[in-house]
């Protein structure tokens, strides 16, 4: 039977940016995320043929550094004396370029495990096991969700219709992933207590903006903590950065965008490229608006 299962990306308004502890995964200050419906990862779990554990994404087959970190996390919640398996993925998300590739693609390996083994755990259960796997990838089971300092992750109520575009800067892999990336904030960053301080301040600050429905004030502060996030790489030792030339000009477009009445703000990830949060009323005018400026390539993430 071809049943696959499908993970969905997220992307945080709130940043997860560092661990307070690896075993469980606690992240140092609550976060919140929107899920991305168009954007996800469908994965199927089949035996293998070949007596040794095998990993595809989109029909190619994965090196031994992807195989061994999938199947270490795998080997964490399936049974002991399981059978060798062929993991088959396909992403509609380009991998590993901080669109969230981790997330859906966790998810969808998680829920395909529980499928092939009969695990029959509760999504709960799901959510604790994905996080094991790729921290932000626990908030993609709900559409929107916060994860807490204290492991646990809540589902988010929100009346408005939020919507996100990518401005694609570059698909490429990142360069540094956004594991290794944060830990290196974490334990060089002269400005990550900083941050720590300010997301926390921000969390409650979005909380209370999503219940008034007041998206002025939660796009000023996803813009405001996306930026916080990414000001920790340039003080770590050494520093690096995620963004490209191209970033700013993204960022400059929808700051552009204000300025001509269309409500828009930018966030950006472990990586170049620039997501757009925008009420999905305003899709349709905030998309041709781009199109005169942005000869690159855009994803509708919202359907
Ligand atoms: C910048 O969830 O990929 O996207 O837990 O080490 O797998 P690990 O990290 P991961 O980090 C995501 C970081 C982020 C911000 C976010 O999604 O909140």
């Amino acid at each position: 039977m071809d049943s696959y299962s499908i993970g969905y990306a997220n992307i945080a308004l709130i940043k997860y940016w560092g661990k307070k502890s690896k075993d469980p995964v606690l992240p140092y200050n609550p976060n919140l995320s929107l899920r991305l419906d168009k954007l996800y990862t469908k994965t199927k779990i089949e035996k293998s043929e070949s007596g040794q554990d095998e990993f595809y994404i989109n029909d190619e087959r994965q090196g031994a550094d992807e195989l061994k970190k999938i199947i270490t996390f795998v080997n964490k919640f399936t049974p002991e004396n399981r059978e060798k398996i062929k993991i088959i993925s396909y992403n509609t998300v380009p991998t590993a370029a901080g669109l969230s590739s981790s997330s859906s693609g966790t998810m969808a390996l998680v829920l395909a495990c529980n499928e092939y083994f009969r695990l029959e755990k509760s999504t709960e259960d799901l959510v604790k096991i994905a996080k094991e796997g790729s921290g932000s990838s626990c908030r993609s089971f709900y559409k929107m969700a916060s994860w807490l300092e204290d492991g646990s992750v809540h589902e988010i109520k929100c009346d408005l219709d939020l919507a996100m575009m990518v401005l694609v800067v570059n698909e490429g892999r990142k360069k540094i992933s956004s594991r290794k990336a944060m830990e290196d904030c974490v334990q060089t960053s002269s400005s990550y207590a900083d941050w720590v301080k300010q997301a926390r301040q921000d969390y409650k600050a979005i909380l209370d903006a999503l219940a008034k429905n007041d998206f002025t004030k939660i796009g000023k502060l996803t813009e405001s903590n996306a930026l916080a996030m990414h000001s920790t790489t340039k003080y770590a030792n050494p520093p690096f950065s995620f963004l490209e030339e191209d970033s700013y000009l993204a960022m400059d477009i929808v700051k552009s965008l204000r300025s001509k009445g269309l409500e828009a703000y930018f966030t950006m990830d472990a990586g170049p490229n620039v997501k757009v949060l925008y009420l999905k009323e305003n899709q349709k005018k905030i998309y041709e608006e781009i199109l005169k400026v942005w000869k690159k390539k855009i994803i509708l993430c919202t359907e």
